[in-house]
């Protein structure tokens, strides 16, 4: 247990407890590179970006960070900043490149490479299953509103714990299931660029069913030791008054938004209101019987992606009915009214609140308790550029990221038992619809040469780490 006097502020520095995970995060087709190397196929992502219009410059993950060749160097930077964690995903097309079969050794061999050279500097690896490169096949296949995908999931996720479960002892079966059934088929932002709001809907339960089928597969393949979790990029939502109108639409985005994942996961229910403001849209007949007992299969901790909250509003009379594009909201359409929060902006126009965060936490504590946290992703875009001496300075990233982990501190003395936080991102990377065109590194990539510089967020975190908290 994570003790509330080990979060207290030790003189006017903000100390976290002892043995706080600090880390930087990742996800293979964001860096990699190399798409089609060693037997790796196409995913969604390599599919969904040469659709033109789709990604921003259309640009594609094709070369990315290179990391899959500059590892070793990354793992360096890693190991100079001090990090105790560094949390990375698998590309499922790279180690099982037809999504079902045997796994391909070429494939897991860079993993197994990476994993030694994080095991060597002293970094513990967090792999991450899933971040969002499905492949391809299984796409064609039917994608995620398709039960078997799930099956499948299950069996990928035992190949590569048999394969590197001797040196991983903590695991993340999917990352962000919310943006992968949302935005993936019912806003069609992301990969594969569906808009079937039906369809989203048997997404998202045979991705709580892929978790929950992942788990069953990891821990029979796992030492009793390692650890198994989740990550969500839960909503911080906030009705923007309590007009019961108001709170109403709230409880519909926290439906579709936070309890779709959080209900089955750690209460093996649905939540009854989501499915009824969802009964336009599908009947719910693909739950089978059985299924809520193998998503809430019990996990090890949550993590959490946060990067600003949500406010909402009824949709007033003056809105036009419907939205003029497709919501990644099922079952909210023309009901709910998003606003944006005041204050400052980051380069994807994110406001910068770090109450959401303390919010989500104190949340979670309430909700879920005896379930550690960690903070899987945070950090922000800015227009970071290299200047003449080549220094990369970038003040507001290193505001950002002191608030957030200000807040962090404040939940932990508030009683929530969080366990780490994980910067996104490591590196410069393909941030998805936007191409290249966002920098959330701590270090900055000049995507032309692939150089790496350290931004003075990166000194500046690395100090945070030495310290084991913030300076006052
Ligand atoms: C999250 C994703 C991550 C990155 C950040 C900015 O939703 O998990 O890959 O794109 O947003």
């Amino acid at each position: 247990m994570t003790t509330v006097d080990g979060a207290r502020a030790t003189g006017a520095a903000l100390r976290f407890p002892p043995g706080f995970r600090w880390g930087t995060a990742t996800a293979a087709y964001q860096i990699e590179g190399a798409a089609a190397l060693d037997g790796r196929t196409p995913s969604i992502w390599d599919t969904f970006s040469r659709i033109p219009g789709k990604v921003l410059g259309g640009d594609t993950g094709d070369t990315a960070a290179d990391h899959y060749h500059r590892m070793a160097e990354d793992v360096g930077l890693m190991k100079r900043l001090g990090m105790s964690d560094y949390r990375f995903s698998v590309a499922w097309p790279r180690v099982q490149p037809t999504g079902r079969g045997p796994a391909a050794q070429r494939g897991l061999d860079f993993y197994r490479r990476l994993v030694d050279a994080l095991l060597e500097a002293g970094i513990r690896p967090v792999a991450t299953l899933y971040h969002w490169d499905l492949p391809q096949e299984l796409e064609d296949a039917g994608g995620w509103p398709h039960r078997d995908t799930a099956e499948r999931f299950a069996e990928y996720a035992g190949r590569v714990a048999g394969a590197l479960g001797d040196r991983v002892a903590s695991w993340t079966t999917l990352n962000e299931p919310w943006c992968a059934a949302f935005l993936g088929y019912a806003s069609g932002v992301h990969a594969p660029g569906r808009t079937e709001p039906g369809a989203s809907l048997r997404a998202a339960h045979h991705l709580n069913l892929a978790h929950g089928l992942g788990v069953r597969a990891l821990r029979a393949a796992l030492p009793r030791s390692a650890e198994v979790s989740l990550t969500l990029n839960a909503h911080a939502v906030r009705p923007l008054t309590d007009s019961a109108a108001d709170l109403d639409a709230a409880r519909r985005i926290d439906a579709v938004g936070n309890r779709i994942f959080l209900d089955p996961v750690f209460h093996g229910r649905l939540p009854p209101d989501l499915v009824r403001d969802t009964a336009a849209l599908t009947d719910w007949s693909f739950v089978r019987d059985g299924d809520l007992a193998v998503t809430a299969e019990p996990i090890d901790w949550l993590g959490l992606n946060y990067y600003s909250p949500t406010v909402v509003a009824a949709a007033g009379p003056g809105t036009p009915p419907g939205d003029p594009a497709p919501s990644p909201w099922p079952g909210a359409e023309g009901r709910v009214r998003f606003l944006p929060a005041p204050g400052p902006r980051t380069a994807m126009d994110w406001p910068v609140d770090p109450g959401g965060l303390y919010e989500l936490l104190t949340r979670l504590r309430d909700e879920l308790p005896g379930v550690p946290l960690l903070i899987t992703e945070n950090g922000a875009a800015y227009g970071d550029y290299a200047d003449p001496e080549g220094a990369v300075h970038d003040p507001e990233r290193i505001a950002y990221l002191r608030g957030h982990l200000a807040a962090v501190h404040r939940a932990i003395s508030d009683g929530a038992d969080v366990r780490g936080y994980f910067v996104w991102s490591l590196l410069d990377n393909f941030e998805w619809a936007y191409g290249y065109s966002k920098r959330f590194g701590i270090v900055h990539v000049d995507f032309a040469t692939q150089r790496r510089t350290p931004k003075d967020s990166a000194r500046w975190y690395a100090e945070v780490i030495a310290r084991g908290g913030l300076a006052p």
